[in-house]
């Protein structure tokens, strides 16, 4: 059924309004009263402004947190009442869907029709999901043999703990999404959270935190600290009261992260960078799988850790696919995410604009061909061409790094003996798309590549149930699915003589 697509004039106010944090069940500004502006990237202009969270606005939700874990009411509340609690807040944000696809519009410049048949729901039902798993997350009983206890009998068993209070660190390209993929499991397993959304887009996970106190998660168990990396993310990432912490974003960073939380030996799980394949055999459909690899890489405009940034098209039907992606991006309407013509909005910053325009001019000092795009669009906002690149090697930056923005490469292969290893010639291992008509050829070709999701015949498919995490550089660990528990779970083994 088709969601009628609206802008919710509530959002606008809210945008404009000075926002502030989510402390205990208290909106306070930060210790020092600063704020940072947020930007509409289809203009440039300000948007509105947000608290300036530092160390000592962690520090405080750190501890709001860890009484939240340590006393009631969350920890007395059933694993029932929690999972209603959070099927609650998934209903909520169904219910303020044009209000939060609008925010999500605004702030990040994505589509209103995108935000609103994608990241809403899939929000929505990220919760919905995980609300079932706060009953189920349950340990075993084992049955012992202890060679040095000759017939002593024993009750043993496993205890699933929750790992206690979290931080989460999360990225820009889906705001609200990537605050459902960390907060859904978290509460799942009866963690108390501080949430520090990106500082380019921060809006949607403040509404976020006015639903789930209406939706009766208790203050404390979920707060939310605004601010820039160095000075919200870092100290978050170094505090000695945080269990575990997660992040969402660049490798660069999750190294960082990793050094930070070695002071107290904190949990990690990293969610990072891609450079994935995306490969299309002879014997495609091409009538699915040109649209299918041109939404590979310009779903989000190509701002997505799984973009299908490399494309390998077999030898036979190279010329087709390259030209069949270039018309597919000439087509692409560019455009501010309010007009509901547009296809694909604006790149998030003026960060982002320079770093993928530095790519682009990488790439043509490098001598790829520019087979369609390869620059920026008009000079307001943020916006760049769909860019199809050929005759690129993976010594070339827009070949080996992420690019992060609308840029694909597109290279012939002969056999798959010859792809398999330069699909898998990468340091990321995030995703990766077949498409083939070949049923075997699939299936061999899925467990040869080296990500941690595969796609065949479709690309950028998300759902709750499905986990998503990445090999080698793309981090550690797996969010959604009833893997993403795991990263919020002590397991506690007690074991009882009787
Ligand atoms: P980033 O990794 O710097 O930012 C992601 C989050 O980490 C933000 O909330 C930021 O405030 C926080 N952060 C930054 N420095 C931190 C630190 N030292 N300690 C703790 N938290 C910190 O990513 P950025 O700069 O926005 O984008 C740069 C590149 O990173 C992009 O071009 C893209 O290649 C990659 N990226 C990958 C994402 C993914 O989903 N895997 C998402 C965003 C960016
Ligand atoms: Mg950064």
């Amino acid at each position: 059924m088709a969601t009628e697509i609206k802008i919710d004039e509530g959002a606008r106010r809210f945008a404009a309004a000075e926002q502030r944090m989510l402390i205990g069940s208290d909106w306070v500004e930060a210790a020092d009263g600063r704020t940072f502006e947020v930007y509409d990237p289809s203009t440039g202009d300000v948007l509105g402004h947000v608290a300036r969270g530092g160390s000592e606005d962690i520090d405080r939700a750190v501890k709001t947190a860890r009484a939240a874990f340590d006393s009631g009411p969350w920890k007395d509340m059933t694993a029932s009442e929690r999972g209603r609690a959070m099927h609650r807040l998934g209903d909520l944000i169904l219910e303020h869907g044009d209000e939060l696809a609008t925010l999500e519009a605004l702030d990040n410049g994505k589509p209103l029709g995108v935000a609103r048949v994608a990241d809403v729901p899939l929000a929505a039902d990220l919760f919905h999901y995980m609300s079932g798993w706060a009953t189920k997350n349950t340990g075993s009983t084992l049955s012992l043999n202890v060679p040095y206890m000759p017939g002593a009998k024993f009750h043993a068993y496993t205890l699933h703990e929750p790992v206690g209070v979290v931080g989460q660190i999360i990225p820009w390209n889906f705001p609200l999404l990537m605050a459902a993929w960390k907060l859904g499991p978290a509460l799942a397993c009866g963690c108390t959270v501080v949430l520090k959304p990106a500082e380019q887009t921060p809006l949607s996970a403040l509404k976020l935190g006015e639903l789930i106190l209406e939706a009766g998660i208790p203050a404390g168990v979920v707060n939310i600290v605004t601010g820039f990396g160095e000075e919200t993310g870092a100290p978050l990432a170094a505090h000695d009261e945080v269990d575990k912490i997660a992040f969402t974003g660049s490798t660069e960073v999750g190294k960082m992260i990793v050094q930070a939380a070695a002071g107290n030996l904190k949990k990690v799980s990293l969610e990072l960078g891609g450079k994935s394949p995306n490969v299309v055999f002879a014997d495609a459909d091409l009538e699915e799988s040109i649209p299918g690899a041109a939404n590979a890489i310009f779903f989000n405009h190509g701002q997505c850790c799984c973009a299908g940034s490399r494309l390998f098209a077999e030898e036979s039907i190279y010329d087709e696919v390259v030209a069949g992606v270039a018309d597919h991006a000439k087509n692409i309407k560019v455009g501010s995410g309010l007009d509901p013509q547009t296809e694909m909005g604006p790149l998030v910053s003026t960060e982002q604009l320079e770093r993928v325009c530095g790519f682009l001019d990488s790439g043509q000092a490098d001598g790829a061909e520019t087979v369609v795009g390869g620059g920026r669009v008009g000079d307001s906002g943020y916006f760049v061409e769909p860019t199809v690149l050929a005759g690129t090697n993976p010594q070339m930056k827009v070949e080996a790094e992420e690019i992060f923005g609308p840029v694909v490469t597109v290279k012939p292969f002969k056999s798959t003996d010859e792809l398999v290893p330069n699909a898998n010639q990468s340091i990321y291992g995030l995703a990766a798309g077949v498409w083939t008509n070949d049923i075997k050829k699939a299936h061999r070709t899925a467990a040869e590549l080296k990500a941690g999701t595969v796609w065949i015949n479709c690309y950028n498919v998300f759902d709750a149930a499905m986990p998503f995490g990445g090999y080698k550089e793309s981090g550690w660990g797996r969010e959604m699915g009833e893997e993403a528990l795991e990263l919020y779970t002590e397991v506690k083994a007690v074991c009882a003589q009787i």
